[in-house]
C-alpha cells in the first residue's frame, strides 16, 4: 500500500525525498502508462497550490501532444507542436515556466482555475517522449528553484518509460 510521506526539510530535501519515492514505486515495471499515471498521482499528492498535475505524449506520424496519464479535470486532447504552453516547450525541448498564463501568447485554457504553469519536456536517448505538465491556481507558483527540481524528477522517471 503507497504510504504518503510528510515533508517537512527544505525544498531540496522534499523533492530528494519524493524523487526517490518515485524510484520505488516504478521500479520493476516497464508499461509506460501505468508508470506515468503513478508519477502523476504522486506529484499531485506532494505539490502544494496546483489543481492539474499531468503528461502530454508526443505523436511524431501526427506532429502532435496527445494526453496521456493526468490528475486533475478533464483536458483538451490534443496539442500541436509549437502550439500553446505544452506544444512550445516540446518543440523547443526546453522547460518553459509561465508566471501568468494570460501573458503566454497562444496559452490554451483547459481549466479556468489555472494561472501559472511549468512544462518541462521529457526526453529519453534524445527522442522526445512527451511533457509534464503542471497547473497552479495560483500566479508565479513555481521558482527557478523548483524547475530545476522538477527537471531532476523528470530526468529520474525517464529511465522508467
Ligand atoms: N495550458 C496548456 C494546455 C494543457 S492544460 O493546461 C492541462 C497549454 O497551453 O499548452
Amino acid at each position: 500500500m503507497f504510504q504518503s510521506i510528510e515533508h517537512n526539510g527544505s525544498l531540496e530535501e522534499s523533492y530528494q525525498s519524493v524523487t526517490k519515492q518515485l524510484a520505488s514505486l516504478l521500479e520493476g515495471e516497464s508499461n509506460q502508462i501505468a508508470n506515468l499515471a503513478n508519477a502523476a498521482a504522486l506529484l499531485n499528492q506532494f505539490l502544494d497550490n496546483v489543481n492539474w498535475v499531468g503528461f502530454y505524449l508526443y505523436q511524431p506520424q501526427d506532429q502532435e501532444l496527445v494526453l496521456g496519464p493526468f490528475q486533475g479535470l478533464p483536458a483538451c486532447i490534443r496539442i500541436p507542436m509549437g502550439k500553446g504552453v505544452c506544444g512550445t516547450s516540446a518543440s523547443e525541448r526546453k522547460t518553459t515556466r509561465v508566471g501568468d498564463v494570460t501573458q503566454f501568447p497562444g496559452h490554451i485554457a483547459c481549466d479556468a482555475a489555472s494561472c501559472s504553469e511549468i512544462v518541462i519536456p521529457i526526453i529519453k536517448n534524445d527522442q522526445l517522449i512527451g511533457v509534464l505538465d503542471i497547473d497552479s491556481p495560483h500566479y508565479h507558483r513555481f521558482t527557478p528553484e523548483e524547475e530545476s527540481y522538477l527537471e531532476s524528477f523528470v530526468q529520474t522517471l525517464q529511465t522508467y518509460i
